[in-house]
C-alpha cells in the first residue's frame, strides 16, 4: 500500500474508532432486570444474605421471569490496602467477593456492586475517584457483571467527566459490565449518559409509600414517594432506548408500605417507563401477591418490549390519568390511572394512542390476564382508588 492509501485507510479508521468510542457496550438492549439490597437492607448486608436471595431468584419463578443480576448496595467494602486495593469486609464476607460472584453465577445469574464517584460513598465508605481503573480491573477479576456508580462526596467534580473515566475502565478490562449511573439526575444525565453509561438515575431516592416528598435533612431535595418520581422530570422519554435507559430508582414493591393495589401500580408504571426492574425487597420470604407482581409476565413484557420506547402521560384531567407506550407489534400499553381517593371511571380514545378513531381494536387486561374483547373508538373502565388498570391495546 502507497503511503497516501495508508494515510486514507487511517482517515476512514478514525471515525471508526471514535464511534467505537461512543458505542460503549452492547448491554441492556432491554432494561435490566434484577434485585439490590438497599431498599431493604440498607447498609446490613453479608454474603449469606446475598446468597440466600440469589437461591430464592434462582427457584421461586423470578430468574424465570427475566430478573438476573443481583446487586450489593454500598457497605460491603470497608478500607483500601496499602496497594490501593479496595477491600470487603471481612467478617461480613468471608469467602471474599469473588466466590460470591462464582456461586451467584452458579445459580445462573449474575452479578452486580456498588462504588461512587467521589472519595467516599454515600454511606462514607471508600468510594472510587483516582482509583477508577484499578476498581475496574478488579471488579472484572472478580467476575462483576453489573457497576451501579453513585455521586456522593464528589466535590466539584464534574459529573460527565467522572461517569466517563469510569466507563472507559470498564471498557478497558475487556469484560461486559452493565454501568448504572446512580446521579440522581441533577446533572441531567438524560442529556449525556448516552454512551457512558446503561442506565441514569433521573431523581433522588425512592422511599416506600405513595407520596412523601420532601427535602432531605440537610435541605437538600429530596425525598420520593413512588407517585411523586412519575411527576417529574417529565418529557425524558426520548433520551431512553435500548442500551441506555432512564432509571426511576429500584423497585419498593413488598416492602409493606404501600398496599397490593399500590404497588401494583408502581409496577405497572416501572414497565410502562421501560424502568430497570430491580426489585428491592426480601424475595426469600415474600406474599404470593408480592410474587404475583413481580413476576407477571405480562407487565414484564411490556417493559422489557423490544422497540425500547418508554412511555409518558397522555392526559391528565385532575386526579385521573392516562398513559402509554407504542409497542413493536404495532400495539399499545395502556396505564389507567386513578390517584384519587374514590372510584372513578377513566377512559382512553384510540386517537389518543395516534390510531385512527374508528379502529375497532382488542383490549387485554394485563392484571386480570383476561382478553376483554374488541372496541370501536377507545376504552373505559372503572378505576379504584390509588389503582392503575394496565391494558395492552392491539388493532
Ligand atoms: C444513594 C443511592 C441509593 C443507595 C444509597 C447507598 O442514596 O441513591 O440508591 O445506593 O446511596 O448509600
Amino acid at each position: 500500500m502507497n503511503r497516501l492509501a495508508m494515510i486514507l485507510v487511517a482517515l476512514m479508521l478514525v471515525p471508526l474508532m471514535a464511534h467505537a468510542q461512543v458505542e460503549r457496550n452492547s448491554l441492556a438492549q432491554t432494561p435490566p432486570m434484577g434485585w439490590n439490597s438497599w431498599n431493604k437492607f440498607a447498609c446490613n448486608v453479608s454474603e449469606d444474605l446475598i446468597k440466600t436471595v440469589a437461591d430464592a431468584i434462582a427457584t421461586n419463578g423470578m430468574k424465570d421471569a427475566g430478573y438476573q443480576y443481583v446487586v450489593i448496595d454500598d457497605c460491603w467494602q470497608v478500607k483500601r490496602d496499602e496497594k490501593g486495593n479496595i477491600v470487603a469486609d471481612p467478617q461480613r464476607f468471608p469467602s471474599g467477593i469473588k466466590g460470591l460472584a462464582d456461586y451467584i453465577h452458579s445459580k445462573g445469574l449474575k452479578f452486580g456492586i456498588y462504588s461512587d464517584a467521589g472519595t467516599k460513598t454515600c454511606q462514607g465508605r471508600p468510594a472510587s475517584q483516582g482509583h477508577e481503573y484499578q476498581d475496574a480491573m478488579q471488579y472484572a477479576q472478580w467476575g462483576v457483571d453489573y457497576l451501579k456508580y453513585d455521586w456522593c462526596n464528589t466535590g466539584t467534580r464534574n459529573a460527565e467527566e467522572a461517569y466517563t473515566t469510569m466507563s472507559n475502565a470498564l471498557l478497558s478490562t475487556g469484560r461486559p459490565i452493565v454501568f448504572s449511573m446512580c446521579e440522581s439526575g441533577t446533572a441531567k444525565p438524560w442529556l449525556w449518559g448516552k454512551g457512558i453509561g446503561n442506565l441514569w438515575r433521573t431523581t433522588d431516592d425512592i422511599s416506600d409509600n405513595w407520596t412523601s416528598k420532601k427535602k432531605w435533612p440537610d435541605g437538600n431535595c429530596c425525598e420520593y414517594g413512588m407517585v411523586d418520581i412519575l411527576d417529574e422530570p417529565a418529557g425524558l422519554e426520548s433520551f431512553a432506548g435500548p442500551g441506555h435507559w432512564n432509571d426511576p430508582d429500584m423497585m419498593e414493591v413488598g416492602n409493606g408500605g404501600m398496599t397490593s393495589s399500590e404497588y401494583r401500580a408502581h409496577f405497572s408504571f416501572w414497565a410502562l417507563l421501560a424502568a430497570p426492574l430491580i426489585a428491592g425487597n426480601d424475595v426469600r420470604s415474600m406474599s404470593a401477591d408480592t410474587k404475583d407482581i413481580l413476576e407477571n409476565k405480562e407487565v414484564i413484557a411490556i417493559d422489557q418490549d423490544p422497540l425500547g420506547r418508554e412511555g409518558w402521560r397522555i392526559s391528565k384531567q385532575g386526579e385521573l390519568e392516562v398513559w402509554g407506550r407504542p409497542l413493536k407489534d404495532g400495539g399499545r400499553a395502556v396505564i389507567l390511572f386513578n390517584r384519587g381517593t374514590a372510584d372513578a371511571e377513566v377512559s382512553v380514545t384510540w386517537e389518543q394512542l395516534a390510531y385512527p378513531g374508528h379502529l375497532s381494536t382488542k383490549v387485554r387486561d394485563l392484571w386480570e390476564h383476561k382478553d376483554l374483547g374488541s372496541f370501536d373508538g377507545g376504552y373505559k373502565a372503572k378505576v379504584a382508588p390509588h389503582s392503575a388498570v394496565m391494558l395492552k391495546v392491539l388493532p
